[in-house]
């Protein structure tokens, strides 16, 4: 299948571009190199002879002029959420005007399109209902997941909103014009090819900072570092979004909740355990007590609606996702050492 990869210089977009190249499908990737590292990422296709082509998503006129493809993945996006409070303008045009453009595209070549939603368009009420005190000393005990069901309603992040927004977008132009889609809303998400900042990526960071036995922060809800969250490991999305392709036509117009659920979750100071196993260097963290206004104690996801209708489930656990973006660091740290 003929298939554009929009972000296909990104942690997610590479991973994917490579995978279902891998598996035989023609890809090419849109991408304007703005993130730090996807420069690292295209070299990586260019070896797979994957073409990007480097334009702004927003750019509509461009947009309209690329070839027609059969299947576009919306992995494009300003991913950050505290740069959603800051650069408001960049967030929207990017993550919403970016995902109307495609749709645009969509609508005139008669494809079909796979969206890279995020957990984020869930309130952050939701997710700090789960803790009693705003400082959380000890460890966080809830059996919650977060799924398909939850309630959407109230402040989220600008970031989130323009995830939200864009799944309504393609909700609309598939009642409208019969366009056919996916949307998996994914949690965190980590693995080889990403390039970790504090508020975005926050495993590889981890990683990349006990690797060179430099310092880190705990932030936020008293600087314990208890926060939680569930980990899929790319790996496991990219086999998810290769079984969405072959079952399409059966299966579309569906929204799924997409995460490595209980299986792999962590909270900060367990991530910290874990990078001082594998890497065997220990770090200093200083603590931050002031909690953003844009962050979450707490996500774990509830993934029984995609697991029964694709029968997948992560195969990686904490470890494996801890351990591998590790193995790829360490094998490449000279090359890498200017990304971060
Ligand atoms: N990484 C995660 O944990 C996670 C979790 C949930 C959802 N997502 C979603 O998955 C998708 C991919 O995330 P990621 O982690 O790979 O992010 P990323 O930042 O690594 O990749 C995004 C890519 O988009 C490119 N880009 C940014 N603005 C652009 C523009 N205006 N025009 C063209 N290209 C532009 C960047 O250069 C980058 O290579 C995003 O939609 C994100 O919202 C990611």
């Amino acid at each position: 299948m003929k298939i554009l990869i929009t972000g296909g210089c990104g942690f997610v977009g590479t991973n994917i571009a490579l995978y279902l190249n891998s598996k035989g499908h023609k890809v090419d990737s849109l991408d304007n190199l703005s993130r730090k590292g996807s420069k690292y990422n295209l070299n990586l296709l260019k070896k797979k002879k994957i073409k990007n082509i480097n334009i702004d998503i927003d750019n509509l006129k461009k947009i309209l002029k690329l070839p027609k493809y059969e299947l576009i993945i919306d992995c494009c996006a300003e991913a950050a959420v505290e740069i959603s409070r800051s650069e408001i303008d960049k967030v929207i045009n990017t993550n919403f005007i970016g995902t109307l453009n495609i749709l645009k595209k969509i609508k005139i070549d008669n494809s079909k399109i796979i969206f890279l939603s995020s957990s984020r368009v869930y309130p952050i009420k939701s997710s700090n209902k789960v803790i009693k005190n705003k400082i959380i000393k000890k460890k966080i005990k809830s059996s919650k997941l977060f799924g398909e069901q939850d309630n959407i309603q109230g402040p989220k992040t600008i970031y989130g909103l323009t995830k939200l927004t864009s799944e309504m977008l393609i909700e609309e132009f598939s009642y409208a014009f019969k366009l056919k889609y996916i949307i998996n809303r994914c949690g965190v998400i980590s693995g080889p090819l990403q390039f970790g900042k504090q508020d975005q990526g926050f495993i590889s960071l981890w990683v990349w900072r006990h690797l060179n036995n430099s310092n880190m922060k705990y932030i936020g809800y008293g600087g314990f570092g208890n926060q939680v969250r569930d980990v899929l490991h790319i790996e496991d999305l990219c086999e998810l979004i290769l079984l969405q392709i072959k079952k399409f036509n059966k299966i579309h117009n569906k929204l799924f909740t997409v995460g490595g659920s209980n299986k792999s979750k962590t909270s900060l100071k367990e991530l910290t355990k874990l990078c001082e196993k594998i890497s065997k260097n220990k770090i200093k963290f200083q603590k931050i007590a002031k909690t953003s206004i844009y962050d979450i104690p707490y996500f774990i996801t509830n993934n029984k609606l995609v697991s029964k209708t694709y029968d997948w489930k992560p195969k990686n656990n904490i470890f494996g996702v801890v351990n591998d973006v590790y193995m790829w660091l360490k094998k490449d740290k000279s090359k890498i050492k200017k990304y971060f």
